[in-house]
C-alpha cells in the first residue's frame, strides 16, 4: 500500500480582502506555518482521519458515503476534497489520512485551504494522476465554496503556489511577485472570527447600498494596484502610506473594530508606515509595515494593549511533497 507526506503553507492577506470576493484583485502571501499531511492506501474502501490538532480521532467513513451527513468542521474540508477528487478519479483504494499542522487555526492563517491543497495534491500524487496547478487550484477551489458557500479562493491559491501573489477572485489571474523579504510586522488581537459570516454581513450591508459598496471596491482595487507596483519597488514607505488608505476603506464597510483599529493606530504611533487588518476582519490579525529598527517599539506597544506578537516569515514555498 502507497504512502504520501505533502505540506502546504498557511497565508496572510497583504491588500484587498473583502474586494477580492467581487472581481477585484487581492495581495497574498505564504508564510512559514505549515500543514502536515500524511495519506496512505487501505484496501478496504473506506476514508479515515486523525487530526489530533482539532481533535479529530479515527474519524471513518464508507467512501461511497464521502460527504453525507452532517460533517464535523474540523474533517469538512478534508472528506470533501477527498469526495472530489473521488468523484472526478475513482479510487480503487480506501484512504487514511493524518494531519499536523504548525499553526493554530485560531489566527486564521488559512488551515482548512491548506489542508485542502495537501489532500488534492497527495491524492493526485499517490493515484499517479497528472495535474497541472490550475486543476489542482480548481479541484481545492471547489472543495472550499462546496464547504464555506463564499470565497475568493486566494488562500488555495497561496497554499498552492507559495510566494507573494497578485490574486483575482477565483483565480482568474494568478501572478507570482518576485520580491525577497516584506518588512512586516503581525499581531492577534486574541479571537477568531469566523470568515463566511463576515463575508454574509458585508454582502447585506452592501445590498442596502450598491453604489457606495462599488466605489470602494473600485478604489481598493487601484490601492492593489499601486501597492503592486509599490512592492515591487521596494517602497516600504509607499506599501505603507497605501495600508493606511486600505484601512480606512475597510473600516468604512465595518470589518475593523475597536481591538483591530486600537493595535493598528499603536503601531503607527511606534513608526510604523501604515497599518491594517489582514483578513475578514473583526478579530485575527493586524499587519504593519515598518523600518526594522522599529519592530521592538512597536511590539511594546502592541503588547501593551493586548495584542500577540506573532513570528511569521513571509513568501515561502507553496505545496510539496515532504517524503
Ligand atoms: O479571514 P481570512 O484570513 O480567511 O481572509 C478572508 C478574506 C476575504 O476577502 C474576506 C474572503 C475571501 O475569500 O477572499
Amino acid at each position: 500500500m502507497k504512502k504520501i507526506t505533502i505540506s502546504a503553507p498557511g497565508k496572510l492577506m497583504l491588500f484587498g480582502e473583502h474586494a477580492v470576493v467581487y472581481n477585484r484583485p487581492c495581495i497574498v502571501t505564504a508564510v512559514d506555518q505549515r500543514m502536515f499531511m500524511t495519506i496512505e492506501q487501505m484496501p478496504q474502501k473506506t476514508f479515515r482521519l486523525d487530526a489530533e490538532d482539532v481533535f479529530v480521532m479515527t474519524y471513518e467513513k464508507p467512501m461511497r458515503l464521502l460527504g453525507t451527513g452532517d460533517l464535523p468542521k474540523a474533517v469538512s474540508f478534508v472528506e470533501q476534497a477527498v469526495k472530489n477528487f473521488h468523484e472526478k478519479y475513482p479510487m480503487k483504494f480506501g484512504v487514511k489520512v493524518t494531519t499536523k499542522s504548525d499553526f493554530s487555526a485560531g489566527f486564521g492563517f488559512g488551515s482548512s485551504s491548506a489542508s485542502t491543497v495537501c489532500a488534492i495534491e497527495g491524492l493526485a500524487r499517490l493515484n499517479e494522476v497528472n495535474l497541472s496547478k490550475k486543476e489542482i487550484f480548481d479541484l481545492s477551489y471547489k472543495t472550499i465554496l462546496a464547504i464555506q458557500g463564499s470565497g475568493s479562493g486566494f488562500d488555495v491559491a497561496a497554499a498552492l503556489y507559495g510566494g507573494t501573489l497578485y490574486f483575482v477572485t477565483g483565480g482568474k489571474v494568478i501572478q507570482p511577485m518576485t520580491i525577497d523579504d516584506i518588512p512586516f510586522f503581525v499581531g492577534y488581537t486574541g479571537f477568531k472570527a469566523d470568515t463566511p459570516t463576515i463575508v454574509k454581513e458585508v454582502a447585506e450591508r452592501a445590498s442596502k447600498d450598491p453604489d457606495l459598496y462599488k466605489k470602494i471596491y473600485d478604489e481598493i482595487e487601484q490601492i492593489v494596484n499601486s501597492s503592486l507596483e509599490a512592492f515591487l519597488k521596494r517602497d516600504w514607505k509607499k506599501v505603507g502610506f497605501l495600508m493606511n488608505m486600505n484601512q480606512k476603506l475597510l473600516e468604512k464597510i465595518g470589518v475593523s473594530s475597536a481591538k483591530l483599529s486600537a493595535m493598528i493606530q499603536a503601531a503607527q504611533n511606534a513608526g510604523a508606515y501604515g497599518a491594517k487588518l489582514s483578513g475578514a476582519g473583526v478579530g485575527d490579525c493586524m499587519i504593519a509595515i515598518a523600518p526594522p529598527e522599529k519592530y521592538q517599539a512597536i511590539e511594546t506597544a502592541v503588547t501593551k494593549i493586548g495584542g500577540q506578537v506573532i513570528h511569521v516569515q513571509p513568501n515561502v514555498a507553496g505545496v510539496r511533497k515532504e517524503i
